[in-house]
């Protein structure tokens, strides 16, 4: 109970790395002194940096001799593009660790806690683990499945439609909504739309103004019949594009603009099969932007993880207007995907729901 403060401390620095340190782990730390007062704080910044119990420990110095570091993950053990956390809490004269959770990482696993116990150091696990495991739920992902965390992302109007009959779609949502829509872009390893929303919209699912990562465009295609004349084509040297595609030999052209194509073969396993090559490429965080189509069959594939959804207070109508998600989705209302942790915040006139899907959790 007394460290569930620092913690929550601890768990909110550790959020400030967000979209620069991954395919890392968050991780945020606390130093107090011997006599339990705040010494230091620090946290992971960027992917390669030092960590955070390197950060923290500087803060507080001689301080932290006799005292206690509390991390929001286990300290690292290995000499990975930084030397091991285990030494410098034991250089440092640390007494106690307290940590939410151990580090899944194979090189990992426990073996930073056995160390630092070997050492005589007291070490308690498990503090605020559910939050830790939510603050890394993407980084875990990756770990256990193989997969990309995915968003899945639309602005729709009051009477759920993502265009008009004719497929227009620009904009539905305000000026603040698109904002927070490139913040997202601006955190993402991937973006990916469908073929009928770059012939529709002809996008460039670029971060305006950058992030701190690009992102890859990734354009998912079964037939290959891209325009020859598109913006994400003529900037193919600003921001990487990867097309999937099951017939390549038709984006040649793309190719030898500097687009990537890949071949995926599985009709059936699509978007497994593209989720898996992102994840092999080591992309933690995914957002799919649409149309219906993709959205439709990353749903009914199972396979988006957290949701962005923009509502604006306009009536498109129409029966050949789109909705969202398209796919075959389910039959009955007790199949539908029901999301939790909602957040609803107004956006200028429009709304902003945020959410999860259940497995989230457990898949962390
Ligand atoms: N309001 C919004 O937030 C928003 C966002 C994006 C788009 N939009 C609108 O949505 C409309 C486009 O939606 P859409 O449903 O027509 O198109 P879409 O989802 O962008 O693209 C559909 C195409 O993507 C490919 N695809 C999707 N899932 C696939 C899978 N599992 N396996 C293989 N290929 C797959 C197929 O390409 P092939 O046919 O080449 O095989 C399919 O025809 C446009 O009007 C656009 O303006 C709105």
């Amino acid at each position: 109970m007394e460290w569930e403060g620092w913690m929550r401390q601890a768990l909110a620095l550790a959020e400030r790395g967000r979209g620069s340190v991954e395919p890392n782990p968050l991780v945020g730390a606390v130093v107090l002194d011997a006599a339990g007062q705040f010494a230091g704080e620090g946290w992971h910044q960027r992917f390669g940096g030092p960590h955070a119990e390197v950060f923290a420990l500087a803060a507080a110095g001689e301080r932290a001799r006799g005292g206690t570091l509390i991390v929001t993950l286990e300290p690292c053990c290995h000499h990975g593009k930084t030397p091991p956390c285990t030494t410098a809490i034991r250089n440092a004269g640390i007494s106690r660790v307290v940590a939410a959770m151990s580090d899944p990482f194979p090189k990992v696993a426990g073996g930073g806690l056995a160390q630092l116990r070997a050492a005589g150091i007291a070490v308690d696990v498990g503090v605020c683990e559910a939050e830790a495991r939510q603050l890394n739920a993407p980084y875990l992902k990756l770990l256990h499945t193989g997969r990309p965390w995915v968003h899945a992302k639309w602005a729709m109007s009051l009477d759920g439609k993502i265009a008009t009959r004719t497929g227009h779609s620009q904009w539905i949502s305000g000026p603040a909504a698109r904002q927070i829509v490139h913040e997202l872009r601006g955190r993402m390893d991937a973006i990916l739309v469908g073929r009928g929303t770059v012939v529709a919209d002809d996008p460039l699912l670029t971060a305006r103004p950058p992030g701190p990562r690009v992102a890859a465009r990734v354009v998912v295609s079964a037939s290959g019949q891209l325009p020859d004349q598109c913006r994400l084509r003529q900037t193919v040297r600003e921001a990487p594009v990867i097309i999937y595609t099951a017939q390549p030999h038709r984006l040649a052209g793309w190719a030898a603009d500097g687009a990537e194509i890949v071949a995926i073969q599985q009709p059936d396993g699509f978007v497994d099969a593209i989720l898996a090559d992102l994840g092999q490429r080591r992309f933690t965080n995914v957002l799919v932007e649409g149309g219906a189509g993709l959205l439709g069959a990353v749903c009914d594939a199972a396979a988006a993880d957290e949701f962005h959804v923009f509502i604006a207070p306009k009536v498109i109508g129409g029966q050949a207007a789109l909705s969202p998600v398209a796919g075959t989705g389910c039959a009955t209302v007790a199949d539908a995907l029901a999301l939790e942790r909602w957040h609803v915040q107004p956006v200028g006139p429009d709304l902003y729901l945020h959410g999860f899907t259940p497995r989230c959790a457990a898949s962390a």
